[in-house]
């Protein structure tokens, strides 16, 4: 080894073949000894080979491990403070930190990804509904008649809408997610909710997350067919956390543990709950008076079950609609799901969408009457001067019709008919004396 090399200053990660879920991150000023050394601490267990997965030169190689720690703390497994958590996409983040680092000088080395499939997979962008061909309509009949439960959420759609909040909301809380929100440290067999708010964690200023994995369904995570709750919180030793698996507990939300969790600890919930199971969950869940945010069916808006919650402002739209989700194959699938939330909307960018204007200003194509005299109108146009009730689609009560003088004018679900023939589903809404 030459003079310079010596004076040299590496971070790496490292991992132990036997030991995938992990990974160690460290500074070192020689990076082949260091390599040597953990080897040969396995002794006998020759299987157990350590091989690098990322190393790179740096300017000063204290100052970016210590920043790795203040970043990551909270991956950090619980009883060593060198040790990650290891998942493909951790290991993105991981290096992605050390290279926008100020005192990054160059990469040595980077493993082959050979799982970066699965993250291009997850993160890939969404096509709009132009691209896809698809258009709002064939997407809503579509959502109609989902039966399939079997989704997962995706990271990105999770993120999109959790960043919308004020920070304060989340502070000092702690996160349910209780629908099936496995929790893993391989990423393929967590759900983008437990995964988001683990890694978000310190960020949001969390108290605790909760996450329970239903043992009765599909088992879509790969986590088997025991129900368990998983704990993650801060305490004064630093961050904790603690699966278990009561004796006889699927897992199930309605379950006497799940709902003590919901009344007792939580104070958000999260998730994307079962489409077919959504009336008996809404009811559980506002029922609870906790703060949610949920993805459902955007039809939910015109549903019989539920439009006495949005009458009732129990509950309105979150800021995003969802329509791409994973089936079990890690394949893009569409339902059209949307965010509900208790949480304030702050200037909901969905209102843009609305066309409020005098009714004889509203084009007839988007303005009729069906066979008893009920105004229908489309495309979001919305007569300002109109005094009876009025039919509208999910489209205008997602944009926060609601919340713009309007109020919904009968607890069930429209059903329009023209010339004898049925027509789109909608909702009464009248406007507000
Ligand atoms: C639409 S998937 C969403 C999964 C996950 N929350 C996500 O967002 O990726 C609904 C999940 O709820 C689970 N599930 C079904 N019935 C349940 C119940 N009674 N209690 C809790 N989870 C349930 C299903 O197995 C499925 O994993």
């Amino acid at each position: 080894m030459d003079e310079n090399e010596k004076i040299r200053q590496y971070i790496y990660i490292v991992q132990a073949s036997l030991e995938p879920s992990k990974c160690k991150i460290g500074k070192t000023n020689d990076l082949d000894r260091r390599l040597k050394e953990y080897n040969n601490m396995t002794g006998k267990s020759k299987e157990n080979i350590y091989q690098y997965l990322f190393t790179c030169e740096v300017a000063n190689m204290a100052v970016v491990e210590y920043d790795i720690k203040e970043k990551f703390g909270y991956l950090r497994e619980e009883k060593s403070r060198e040790i990650y958590f290891y998942n493909s996409a951790l290991f993105e983040d991981y290096v992605e930190f050390i290279k926008w680092h100020k005192l990054f000088i160059k990469e040595r080395f980077i493993k082959a990804d050979e799982k970066k499939e699965m993250v291009k997979i997850v993160k890939k962008t969404t096509p709009s509904l132009e691209e896809s061909g698809f258009s709002f309509r064939d997407i809503m009949k579509k959502a109609q008649k989902v039966d399939n439960d079997e989704f997962y959420t995706r990271y990105e759609d999770v993120e999109k809408e959790v960043s919308m909040y004020d920070k304060e909301v989340w502070e000092d809380k702690c996160v349910f997610c209780n629908c099936d929100d496995a929790v893993d440290t391989n990423e393929r067999k967590s759900s983008a909710f437990s995964l988001y708010f683990m890694r978000n964690f310190k960020e949001l200023g969390l108290k605790k997350l909760i996450c329970t994995h239903y043992g009765g369904g599909a088992d879509i995570f790969n986590q088997g067919s025991k129900g368990y709750v998983f704990r993650y919180e801060f305490t004064s030793e630093g961050f904790k956390e603690f699966k278990e698996s009561p004796k006889g507990y699927t897992g199930s939300f309605d379950e006497p543990l799940s709902l003590k969790i919901l009344n007792e600890e939580a104070d958000i919930v999260c998730t994307n709950p079962p489409f077919s199971k959504a009336i008996e969950y809404w009811k559980i869940v506002i029922e609870s008076g906790k703060k949610f945010l949920i993805i459902s069916n955007v039809t939910n808006t015109i549903n019989t079950a539920y439009i006495h919650y949005f009458k009732n402002n129990k509950v309105w739209a979150g800021y995003n609609e969802v329509y791409w989700y994973l089936n079990p194959k890690k394949e893009l699938t569409r339902a059209a799901g949307n965010w509900f939330t208790n949480f304030p909307i702050k200037d909901r960018p969905r209102y843009k969408n609305l066309k409020i204007m005098q009714i004889k200003e509203i084009p007839d194509k988007y303005k009729k009457h069906d066979d008893i005299g009920t105004l229908l109108v489309d495309n979001n146009y919305i007569p300002s001067d109109y005094i009876e009730p009025f039919a509208v689609s999910v489209n205008s009560i997602v944009s926060g019709l609601l919340e713009k003088g309007y109020k919904i004018a009968q607890d069930k679900r429209y059903t329009p008919y023209i010339d004898g023939k049925e027509k789109f589903a909608r909702v009464l809404v009248q406007k507000i004396k």
